[in-house]
């Protein structure tokens, strides 16, 4: 990874984005957990924000919240009487994301669901709690594939939605990778390609977290 790529995200998030005792309250309790640092970067959790923000969204369901930093950022950009429901496999990650996201303030806007998200999206439809206006995909990316689907059945017309991690250095266009999260992420664009209710595109990014990229969609 270039370090220059690192030092233009620094000089973006000091310029543009400043700090934020939150998001940086967050960092810190997630690394004195032990949790992996492999959270969006501040200049990418400004651009799922700003877009949350352009989307007139509402309410908005995210799909892996390890410690809750881009869950902050998505839940600050919904109006004051949203809701954004986020979920979440580990109960360790859940735990110190519930305390980030009351450290924030956030505590009434986010709820935390633990468990394997194939398990708690159906529940999530069952309760009526759809449809999202927006949807960050951010999990295990061998599920990828299916979270689409599950994004796509709790959508209305307008719905948008966001996948991180779709380049991985490049390796998204090794058609016979036998990396399950390349595999995974290959299938997402597969549906991502032939569903006639998605017109999409992806983002090639570099930063302080390498070579990677978000797809974005909307549904009509
Ligand atoms: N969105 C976060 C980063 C998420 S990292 C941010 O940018 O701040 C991916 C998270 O997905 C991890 O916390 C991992 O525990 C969780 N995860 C992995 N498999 C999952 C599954 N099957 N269901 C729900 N969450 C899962
Ligand atoms: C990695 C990065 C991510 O943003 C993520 O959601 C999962 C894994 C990684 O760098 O391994
Ligand atoms: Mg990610």
């Amino acid at each position: 990874m270039s370090k220059r790529w690192s030092e233009v995200d620094s000089y973006f998030a000091k310029t543009l984005i400043g700090s934020d005792a939150a998001l940086d309250a967050t960092l810190a309790a997630n690394a004195a957990a032990g949790l992996p640092s492999i959270d969006v970067s501040a200049p990418q959790g400004k651009l799922i924000h700003l877009l949350v923000r352009m989307s007139g969204a509402r309410n908005a369901l995210e799909i892996g919240t390890l410690g809750g930093y881009s869950t902050i950022w998505l839940a600050r950009a919904l109006p004051d009487d949203g809701r954004l429901i986020t979920l979440e496999m580990s109960g360790k990650h859940a735990d110190v994301a519930r305390r980030n996201v009351a450290n924030a303030g956030l505590g009434d806007k986010v709820e935390i669901r633990t468990g394997a998200a194939l398990a708690t999206l159906p529940k999530i439809e069952a309760e009526g709690l759809g449809p999202f206006d927006f949807v960050f995909i951010d999990a295990d990316k061998t599920n990828n594939a299916a979270y689409l689907e599950w994004a796509l059945r709790l959508s209305r017309p307008g719905t948008t939605i966001m996948v991180d991690n779709v380049v991985r250095g490049g390796e998204v266009v090794e058609a016979a990778s036998r990396s399950t999260d390349v595999v995974g992420v290959r299938r997402m664009f597969e549906l991502m390609a032939r569903e006639p209710r998605l017109s999409a595109t992806a983002i090639q990014t570099v930063g302080a977290k390498g070579w990677d990229g978000f797809a974005l969609a909307v549904v009509s």
